[in-house]
């Protein structure tokens, strides 16, 4: 008998860690892990089992389809947007390939299995692309099928994959004498910048809010990358795995899409800066505008319309702008640093 799991790729990212931890406190799944990279401890109690490697191993997928009854995936790995910058072929490998290689092996899951398996795959604001910053301060909260141009490599990537993961949802070898008999059942949330008191992103262009934040805890000097008036969606991590999993419970009936945005507050970095400045009085912040980086945040929109995901699935966030850093960020931060672990 094969075992009955929840496949995790990206495992040690930041989403890993808050779906891993998250999971793995309720009980009520195996995981099985995946990431390029051992396992961090503080989420081997939680796996079923772990396994390091990489994502384009195609041999290592067809082991995991031998082995495994794996009833959802929550692909995670992924290169992100300032990375991605510095070798773009690279991140398309890992992002679109990967991608691809994870959808093929839903398939032959969910031949194995005669039902569908649900791929659940976050995608970024980052697959917008407004052209300047006149239109992104007109533009308003935008809507899923708006300003799909996107400036970045990673956003080009998440955007193709959106598409891959629709085609193989609706029309996969649509041709074929027996099209139609297997499915994966793809379902898509469009985040905004991610926020926790845990962790810290790594090779992000949002990365300036939880960075400054995360500095000014430990009492290190932040030079911020982008201007003051710069304006982001973002949401706290607590936020993003809710959203996974009420996305992930939502009766098929219901979706009227298979993309969807979600989003909770849309500070200024000016606005994040002051939050940081009066929790931690002696915070040495700079600005230090990027302009490369820069110009990515530019393109991105100050904010999103999620009406869709509230209306089919009931998507809500928990945490407002001032819950989110009164009640979960500054506290849960302060005791971070402050304990025997002090470093990340
Ligand atoms: N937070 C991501 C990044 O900055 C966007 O999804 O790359």
């Amino acid at each position: 008998m094969r075992k009955e799991v929840v496949l995790i790729t990206g495992a040690n990212g930041e989403i890993g860690h808050g779906l891993i931890t998250y999971l793995g406190q309720q009980g009520k799944h195996r995981i099985l892990a995946l990431d390029v990279q051992p396992l961090d401890e503080s989420l081997k109690p939680y796996c079923d089992r772990f396994i390091q490697g990489d994502i384009l191993d195609q041999m290592l997928l067809g082991r995991l389809v031998a082995e495994f009854e794996i009833r959802t995936i929550y692909h995670l790995a992924s290169i992100l947007s300032t990375k991605a910058e510095y070798n773009p072929e690279t991140a398309h490998r890992v992002n679109v390939e990967g991608t691809l290689n994870l959808l093929r092996l839903a398939v032959e899951q969910s031949q194995w299995q005669g039902r569908p398996v649900k791929f659940l795959y976050p995608s970024s604001i980052a697959a917008y692309g407004l052209p300047d910053i006149v239109t992104k301060q007109k533009a308003g909260k935008v809507k899923e099928d708006e300003w799909l141009q996107p400036a970045t490599m990673y956003g080009c990537n998440k955007l193709y994959c959106e598409h891959l993961g629709r085609y193989y949802t609706y029309n996969y070898r649509r041709l074929a004498a027996d099209a139609g008999k297997t499915s994966v059942d793809f379902r898509c949330l469009r985040f905004p910048g991610l926020i926790s008191a845990i962790t810290v992103p790594t090779g992000g262009t949002s990365d300036y809010g939880p960075e400054m934040l995360h500095h000014a805890a430990q009492n290190l000097p932040y030079a911020c990358f982008v201007r003051p008036d710069s304006q982001l969606p973002f949401m706290v991590m607590a936020d993003a795995i809710k959203s996974l999993l009420e996305l992930e419970a939502a009766p098929a009936e219901a979706l009227t899409r298979r993309v969807y945005n979600v989003t909770s507050f849309s500070p200024t970095a000016q606005e994040i800066y002051e939050i940081v400045k009066k929790a931690f009085p002696n915070a040495d912040i700079t600005f230090e505008p990027h302009l490369s980086r820069q110009s990515i945040v530019d393109s991105w929109p100050a904010d999103v319309d999620d009406s869709a995901a509230r209306t089919d699935w009931g998507w809500k966030p928990d945490y407002d702008q001032t819950r989110a850093f009164e009640e979960y960020l500054i506290p849960v931060i302060r005791q971070r640093y402050s304990g025997p672990n002090k470093a990340l």
